[in-house]
């Protein structure tokens, strides 16, 4: 399994396991996704397993407790010092195999996340327990209805970085 940043060619495969992913109301527009892309290269990221990808990242800088829109395609501040994990997925046919957790979890030990305080993350479709497993918790977001968006069961996360 390797994990890499995204290059022009990724787009099409990404928008597909996107797809596969989520119900329609929570799929975001391929300009929504690579805005969060163009904020911040060095915190996008596709996942290959056995040569194929399998999984993409997109976080990017933004203000802790605040949110995106689903489907913006906003300017995000670039000089928070929260992330935000706008979109994690991985393929379901790779998924439940702890490449999830092994993946979030090199990351946060990584240098590309190291400029960061916290990580934030809107759970969404019932994965709470899998961002608890890495160790983010539940807080009130500054803005609750900006989750709407997301769905009746969209919930805030985020964990300090050390
Ligand atoms: C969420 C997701 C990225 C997790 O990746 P993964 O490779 O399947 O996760 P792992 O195999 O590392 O799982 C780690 C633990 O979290 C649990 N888990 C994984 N996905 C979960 C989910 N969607 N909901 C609840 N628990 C989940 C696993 O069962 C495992 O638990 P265990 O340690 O007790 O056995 C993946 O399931 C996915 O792409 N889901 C669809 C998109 C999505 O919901 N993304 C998150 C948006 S907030």
């Amino acid at each position: 399994m390797k994990v890499r940043h995204i290059q022009d060619r990724d787009w099409n495969r990404i928008i597909e396991i996107q797809k596969q992913s989520y119900p329609v109301d929570l799929i975001e527009s391929k300009g929504s996704l690579q805005a969060k892309e163009m904020t911040s290269t060095d915190t996008c990221f596709v996942v290959e397993i056995d040569n194929n990808i399998e999984g993409y990242l997109l976080a990017m800088p933004y203000t802790h407790g605040k949110s995106p829109s689903i489907n913006s395609v906003e300017i995000f501040d670039k000089n928070s010092n929260n992330l935000h994990i706008h979109d994690f997925c991985i393929s379901a046919s790779h998924k439940k195999n702890g490449y999830g957790r092994k993946i979030i979890k090199d990351l946060i030990s990584a240098s590309s996340f190291k400029c960061f305080k916290s990580i934030s993350v809107i759970s969404v479709m019932k994965s709470q327990y899998f961002w608890e497993s890495i160790g983010l918790s539940v807080v009130e977001p500054k803005e609750p209805q900006a989750l709407s968006s997301y769905g009746n069961d969209a919930i805030y996360l985020s964990m300090k970085l050390t």
